[in-house]
């Protein structure tokens, strides 16, 4: 079996799946049931000082797009999009640090690591909190840059400055906050950062320099969905919102900070399996959270995900996280990187393979594909090499070959679509 353990900043973790900041790390109860499922490490539920945070409208949550399948009730669709208007913890930090200090032992006995979430509003506040929850039994913190979510026309609340998501937009002050922390707090300081709005690579970088062990990316984004037959919108408005589309924003972000800061990344917001850890581990993460994956699918899921990972590193021959981190992020290249490492392709249909259906014609859109006894033909001056025909086949009757230069494949382009041309480029 391979290795799953992996480094968190200073932390070790058991393996990388942790369960994000959310009702699953609520209460003691909750906390220890979230180590017994086999987690790495547990963010808890953010406790704050600002009061309209700890209230929310009912209902909270809206699944919009989850299909269950009509042969397999009982399956959970990977596919799904979450709205929901729960912002933090009903409990003020102060009694939430409680909760803390009656399941760090339990945490500790069963290497799992906890990290405590919290927001405030105010330096003094963030100051006391924090040390309040290292006293508590907290192996790491995570300051929630995050809640709620940016004001806007719809917004009237002067009370959101200075609230989470204000952090994430103004690096200053979360320069600020971090580096007051850092005088006195001895654990690592996580930063989960908001989606909405940033360069977070420049956010990141400006952390990195205060002296977080590393940002988590994201929370929800502000999102919005309608109810066509109602005309309502879901769930009161704009509002938090995350699922399966969200995944390759979140892995664009994790790519480009992992790649600008020499700290500790914690992915999520759109995992949903255990293979996309893998692909963000890939990408450049350290370890990554699920929230909305487990609570729609309970805390068995993570042994599930354990068990999966597993088989797949031992089937690929990983030995382990360390085998696999940085493995696309070290291949991403840019497009000027581009013209020189890549040749050009061309398309080629296989007559035996092919079944006529033209398919493929429809989606050419460089006039590529001709019919000849009912068996597609790819005119070789006239191809792109999208590859968009061999993607789409019914038969995958269809591969693509390299050109030999760049030079074939503008003379060609050129000889199909002289007018495109730019003048005298063969000459
Ligand atoms: C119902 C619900 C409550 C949440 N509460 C918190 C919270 O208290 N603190 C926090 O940092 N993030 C909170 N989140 C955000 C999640 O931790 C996570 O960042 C987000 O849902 C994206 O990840 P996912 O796609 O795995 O759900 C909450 C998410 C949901 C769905
Ligand atoms: S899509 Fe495939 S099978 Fe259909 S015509 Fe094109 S090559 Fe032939
Ligand atoms: S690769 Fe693109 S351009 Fe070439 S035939 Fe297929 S769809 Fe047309």
């Amino acid at each position: 079996m391979a290795d799953l353990r992996t480094k968190l900043g200073p932390l070790t973790l058991k393996n990388p799946f942790i369960v994000g900041g959310g009702p699953p790390a609520g209460t003691v109860e909750h906390i220890k049931k979230c180590v017994d499922s086999g987690l790495g490490a547990i963010v808890t539920k953010t406790a704050s000082t600002v009061w309209y945070l700890q209230r929310y409208p009912r209902p909270l949550y809206k699944l919009i797009d989850y299909k269950k399948d009509p042969k397999h009730p009982f399956d959970t669709p990977k596919d799904y999009f979450w709205m929901h208007r729960e912002h933090n913890s009903c409990y003020e930090p102060i009694p939430f640090a409680e909760i803390i200090r009656q399941s760090s032992g339990y945490c500790k006995e069963h290497d799992c690591k906890l990290i405590g979430s919290f927001s405030c509003k105010t330096m003094e506040e963030w100051k006391n909190i924090a040390q309040l929850y290292v006293d508590a039994g907290v192996d790491a913190l995570e300051l929630n840059f995050c809640c709620p979510f940016p004001p806007t026309g719809l917004s009237k609340s002067e009370e959101d400055n200075h609230v989470g998501i204000y952090y994430t937009m103004h690096p200053e002050a979360a320069y600020e906050v971090l580096s007051e922390l850092k005088k006195i707090i001895r654990v690592p300081m996580f930063v989960k950062m908001n989606p909405d709005g940033a360069n977070f690579v420049t956010v990141a970088k400006n952390l990195e320099k205060a002296g977080a062990a590393g940002v988590t990316m994201f929370a929800n984004n502000k999102t919005m969905r309608v109810d066509i037959k109602t005309g309502k919108p879901y769930i009161y408005g704009p509002g938090p919102g995350t699922g399966t589309g969200m995944k390759p924003i979140s892995m664009r972000w994790v790519c480009e900070v992992a790649d600008a800061c020499d700290f500790a990344v914690m992915a999520g917001r759109g995992a949903v399996t255990w293979d996309d850890a893998v692909e963000f581990i890939m990408s450049g993460a350290d370890a990554v959270q699920y929230c909305s994956p487990i609570m729609i699918r309970g805390l068995p899921y993570v042994k599930e995900m354990i068990r999966d990972l597993n088989n797949f590193m031992d089937e690929m021959g990983y030995e382990s996280i360390e085998a696999i981190k940085d493995m696309a992020r070290k291949q991403c290249y840019s497009n000027q990187q581009l013209v020189d490492l890549v040749k050009p392709l061309y398309a080629e249909v296989d007559p035996e393979k092919c079944i006529g259906c033209r398919r493929c014609e429809r989606s050419c859109w460089y006039d590529a594909i001709s019919f000849n006894d009912r068996k597609a033909l790819i005119i070789k001056n006239h191809c792109a090499g999208c590859s968009l025909c061999s993607q789409l086949c019914p038969q995958d009757a269809i591969t693509m070959h390299e050109r030999k230069s760049d030079k074939e494949h503008f003379q060609a382009m050129a000889s199909a679509h002289p007018d495109l041309a730019p003048k005298g480029f063969f000459d």
